[in-house]
């Protein structure tokens, strides 16, 4: 595995890189279970993967949050070492952004609500920088976490868009024995929080299950969030979309995709099914 870190190095590494498919895994560290998965269907889906490693200021609406972002990175490398990874790649923002840098890219659409509502500028974080890591790297395709369903939405309509030549792949959410979705943001959970974070998971199963039973979805939604909030949790939003736009959905669809956030203690969860 070649180990790139300055946007030099990195271009040199990649024009070795040549006539097969490449798949790009973006990440922000702190990697487990559920990247290790992205990054075994990028391989089965492509001759090369290359990873980057990247905490990207620009998406996070709370500087608490990204300065205490865990960073294990040599942990990181040993581990995509582990898994066959082609290349990493591990910028510094001056790589991505340069000193003159200033085009945002802007999503309505998918991105206006949840996340979008709640964390200001986030989407909007997210996108210009995987349009960016888009057009340094020039990947075949690109895999991402459904953990994250409204980023990927954001991003494939994004893509779709902007004409940009990759295609995009979402890899299911890997779960933790009590059903809680991998996260790198978990480790600050203490472990009685741990236990009971699995209840975001178990409530999005119970609301599934109702509204496959035909019970009215308004009031499945808001008995989840009663239930979740007398268990201490503060909810974001507990909602049914449509899979694709994210719009509200007042009648169950085939399309329909259960979404939540929200805060335990200090940490945010947020899950979907
Ligand atoms: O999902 C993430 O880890 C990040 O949002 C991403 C896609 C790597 C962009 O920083």
């Amino acid at each position: 595995m070649i180990v790139a870190h300055t946007l030099q190095e990195f271009l040199q590494s990649r024009s070795q890189l040549q006539n097969h498919s490449v798949a790009l895994v973006p990440t922000m560290g702190a990697l487990h279970e559920g990247h290790i998965a992205v990054i075994k269907k990028a391989k089965e889906l492509s001759h090369y993967c290359i990873v980057t490693i990247f905490v990207n200021q620009l998406q996070f609406d709370q500087l608490d949050d990204y300065l205490r972002y865990p960073k294990t990175e040599e942990n990181d490398i040993r581990l995509l070492e582990k898994n066959q990874v082609d290349l990493v790649w591990l910028p510094k923002a001056h790589d991505i952004y340069s000193k003159n840098f200033c085009t945002r890219i802007v999503i309505e659409g998918p991105a206006l609500n949840w996340e979008g509502a709640v964390r200001k500028g986030h989407f909007s974080g997210v996108a210009t920088l995987v349009n960016r890591l888009f057009s340094l790297i020039k990947p075949t395709i690109a895999c991402f976490g459904e953990k994250d369903w409204q980023q990927l939405q954001v991003i494939k309509r994004m893509v779709e868009d902007l004409n940009i030549p990759v295609t995009i792949f979402g890899v299911p959410i890997v779960r933790e024995k009590n059903g809680l979705a991998k996260s790198s943001r978990n480790k600050f959970l203490t472990p009685d929080e741990h236990e009971k974070a699995s209840l975001l998971y178990k409530t999005l199963q119970n609301s599934y299950k109702k509204i496959q039973n035909n019970q009215n979805i308004s009031k499945v939604l808001e008995e989840a969030v009663q239930t979740l909030e007398s268990e201490g949790f503060k909810v974001d939003y507990y909602a049914a979309v449509n899979s694709n736009t994210m719009t509200e959905l007042r009648k169950w669809c085939q399309d329909g995709r259960l979404i939540a956030a929200a805060k335990l203690g200090s940490v945010r969860l947020i899950d979907n099914m």
